[in-house]
């Protein structure tokens, strides 16, 4: 088919256009909070993406913003109440959650449990429900205990795929690389950094002995970079002093976190990222590590590498901090 004109086929598997011999499957993205700071940019940028074929915007508080986005050639089908959720989800390949409350001066992400738990556990029902083989992007914090609690409902719903539910740490990573870079002399877009560990303070753990191109920072400067990095969410929390968190930056993280998995979906090689998945790296259950992805999500957890004593205590220092997070949403998913 050579046919640019866009499907209203629930299906996400015919194949819509091509360009040449080269077929691009038809792709359903679902962003559920689509209506909120993070939503909307990012609605915005899914739009753009020529892998995504409809795209599906779910909020309580109504998308009314997004809806003429559906005047072009990729579909976009806003939702406003629960009772479209169905349809929102139903068909979809990969589905990204920004639902839920941001943080404000002086919260930790762990504040904002009581709210989001319940918020990411009623759209992890529905996604049981609806598209029970999409690939989740959780962004929704507390992200180390947001994604045990999307495990759980899964689980208990007995749907659950481990090589489909991501905590989205891109963020992290795009701030350790571009801090990186301001202090190595290095272009940002051609740095690499890893991070690994969780998404809140000291479970953020960049790796910068394996940052690329090396350098030879001082102890100190590492030190400083790591702390920066861990706490940059925080830096934007009091920078916009009440009016939420970072917004654009994490609507670019979460597109380029999408964009990943629909690459790996679709069969293109070698699409690495990190993210926060369940994991056998160290004993604990899930953790933030380079992910391989593929055409079932997951495809292979890649190792930590050779760490630096400064990292390897760093390791040690975030395991009990994110156990507890992990185990706080085990708990609240089994009693509610
Ligand atoms: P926001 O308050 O601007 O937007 C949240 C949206 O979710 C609102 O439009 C609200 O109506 C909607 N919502 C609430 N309950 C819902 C439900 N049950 N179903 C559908 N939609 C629902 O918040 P913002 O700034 O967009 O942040 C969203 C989340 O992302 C927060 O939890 C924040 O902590 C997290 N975040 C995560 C980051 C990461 O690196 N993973 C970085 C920055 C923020």
């Amino acid at each position: 088919s050579s046919s640019a004109t866009p499907s209203l086929a629930p299906s996400a598997h015919t194949l819509r256009r091509s360009y040449g011999s080269e077929s691009t499957p038809e792709r359903k993205v679902a962003v559920l909070g689509a209506a909120g700071g993070i939503g909307q940019p990012l609605s915005l940028l899914m739009k753009l993406n020529p892998l995504v074929s409809r795209l599906s915007l779910y909020d309580i508080a109504g998308t009314p913003e997004l809806r003429p986005m559906s005047a072009t050639s990729t579909p976009v089908t806003g939702y406003a109440s629960e009772e479209q959720l169905g349809l929102a989800l139903e068909g979809s390949d990969v589905v990204i959650i920004p639902a839920g409350v941001p943080r404000k001066p002086g919260m930790t992400r762990d504040d904002l449990f009581n709210i989001n738990a319940g918020i990411v556990k009623s759209l992890c029902t529905a996604i049981a429900k609806f598209c029970p083989h999409a690939i989740v992007n959780m962004i929704s914090n507390p992200v180390n205990s947001t994604v045990p609690i999307a495990a759980e409902v899964f689980k208990k719903a007995g749907t659950y795929d481990e090589k489909k539910l991501f905590g989205v740490t891109t963020l992290d990573v795009l701030r350790a690389k571009t801090f990186y870079a301001g202090k190595a002399g290095s272009i940002p877009a051609a740095t690499n950094v890893p991070v690994v560990g969780g998404h809140a303070g000291i479970t953020i753990l960049p790796l910068f002995s394996q940052a690329t191109p090396a350098s030879n920072l001082s102890t100190e400067d590492i030190t400083a970079l790591t702390k920066r990095t861990q706490d940059g969410g925080t830096e934007v929390v009091e920078a916009k002093a009440g009016k939420g968190s970072a917004t654009l930056s994490m609507a670019y993280a979460g597109a380029i976190f999408a964009d990943a998995c629909l690459k790996g979906l679709n069969g293109v090689p070698d699409i690495v990222e990190c993210s926060f998945v369940q994991s056998s790296v160290t004993e604990l259950p899930f953790f933030a590590s380079k992910v391989r992805l593929g055409k079932n999500g997951v495809e292979e957890v890649l190792g930590l590498g050779p760490l630096s004593d400064y990292e390897k205590e760093g390791l040690e220092n975030l395991k009990p901090e994110l156990r507890a997070s992990i185990e706080k949403g085990i708990k609240f998913a089994r009693e509610n």
